[in-house]
């Protein structure tokens, strides 16, 4: 109880002001020092400076302090890449904020206290600055005729250490499987070369969390989980945004955004490994999917490089609800990615109708705590 009210204590708390001399920490910088970052040999260099790996203190790192959207000063037609990298920018201001908070709320003896390796915080700190790197990286992809987005106001349904260490094994597993979504939308190689090694950023993390954290094996099965529709899952981030929280000029995020239903397992749901029988729920009660008659439709599972379809029953929807079984040849590794589609193999973005819905199976037994 005394950790969340401490974490709710930071959410509320306006942070001040900080006029830093150097490019180095600080709070919120100003909206004209922020332009400054349109220079990409402004500040330090990810992979040049420690400062985005071995940084310990507790305000957030450049470029985060410098939250604002950087205007463009070119004029001219986007880089071929922009909106993609403009999607994974706005993606990433997010997950950094996720860490950043973590790292405000939290300290070595909260992890310690809850049965964590004492180095917990301090790798939160290095997620965390790997983080930061990686908004400067996007930052500096997005070409000078294009805006860069900024941040906007965040909200994570972690209120002690073990949520938030269950929601960075989710968020890392679930980054991975969207790069490989993501990474199909670039069309320049460099561009495509920069996600897989954010991949494999992400990769890194989640195997520390496998192992340090949940104390199990960390390998998986021989190739993690390819979704190729990335932003359909980045539209299940928005959750995290507080409404009209985000700075005016910044894209829709994700562009293009189809706004599909969310979709979750029900909440009396007791496993999701594979062979489980499961009810599906669409979460947000505003936005709810319309069914077809006539129509079959399909929850689709993916895993690994592989898809599996199943046919649901969606005529009594929704006075009787949608059940379908996970299936029972994937193996309990990794992630699930499922949407609800009109078509077997989802084989188009507009075949999808709802979700997507991840489904964490590694470590199992976090993934019902999870819904
Ligand atoms: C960590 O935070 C707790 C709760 O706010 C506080 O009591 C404790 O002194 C802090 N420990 C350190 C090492 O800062
Ligand atoms: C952290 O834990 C390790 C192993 O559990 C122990 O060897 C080490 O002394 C601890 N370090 C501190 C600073 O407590
Ligand atoms: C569906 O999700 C909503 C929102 O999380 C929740 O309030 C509701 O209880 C869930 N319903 C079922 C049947 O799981
Ligand atoms: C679908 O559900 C309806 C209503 O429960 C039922 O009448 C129908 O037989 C089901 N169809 C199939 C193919 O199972
Ligand atoms: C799902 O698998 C089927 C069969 O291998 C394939 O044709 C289809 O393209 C896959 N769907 C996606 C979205 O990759």
């Amino acid at each position: 109880m005394a950790i969340r009210s401490l974490f709710q204590a930071c959410l509320l708390t306006p942070l001040v002001s900080l006029t830093a001399a150097k490019p180095i920490q600080g709070r919120i910088g100003s909206f004209a020092e922020t332009q400054k970052l349109a220079d990409p040999g402004y500040g330090p260099v990810p992979g040049q400076d420690p400062l985005f790996s071995s940084y310990y203190g507790k305000d957030a790192p450049f470029p985060a302090y410098l939250s604002d959207v950087v205007l463009p000063t070119k004029i001219g037609p986007p880089g071929e890449d922009d909106q993609v990298w403009q999607n994974l920018l706005s993606a990433e201001w997010i997950i950094f904020n996720f860490y950043q908070q973590a790292v405000e709320a939290f300290n070595t003896s909260s992890f310690i206290k809850a049965g964590m390796p004492n180095t917990t915080y301090q790798r939160i700190q290095e997620i965390r600055n790997n983080e930061a790197g990686h908004l400067r990286i996007f930052q500096n992809q997005i070409s000078a005729t294009s805006l860069k987005p900024g941040a906007c106001e965040y909200q994570f349904p972690f209120y002690d250490p073990i949520s938030f260490l269950a929601l960075v094994t989710v968020l890392e597993v679930s980054s991975m499987a969207f790069l490989t979504g993501l990474v199909q939308d670039a069309t320049l190689p460099s561009s495509q070369a920069a996600m897989l090694a954010i991949a494999e950023v992400e990769t890194r993390h989640e195997v520390w969390s496998l192992m340090e954290i949940w104390k199990t094996n960390p390998f998986a099965g021989p190739a993690d989980t390819v979704f190729p529709y990335a932003n359909q899952i980045l539209d299940t981030t928005g959750a995290f945004i507080v409404p009209g929280s985000c700075p005016k000029l910044n894209p829709v995020y994700p562009s293009p955004r189809q706004g599909l239903p969310a979709l979750s397992a029900a909440s009396d749901t007791t496993s999701l490994i594979p062979g489980s029988n499961i009810g599906l729920n669409f979460t947000d009660p505003t936005n709810q999917p319309s069914f077809a008659a006539g129509t079959q439709y399909y929850a689709v599972f993916f895993h690994g490089v592989a898809n599996i379809s199943v046919p649901v029953n969606t005529t009594a929807w929704p006075a009787q609800e949608i059940r379908v079984t996970i299936p029972k040849q994937f193996e309990t590794k990794g992630v699930i990615v499922a949407v609800v589609a009109d078509t077997p193999g989802a084989p188009t973005t507009d075949s999808v109708v709802a979700g997507p819905g991840i489904i964490l199976e590694q470590p199992a037994e976090l993934a019902v705590e999870l819904i």
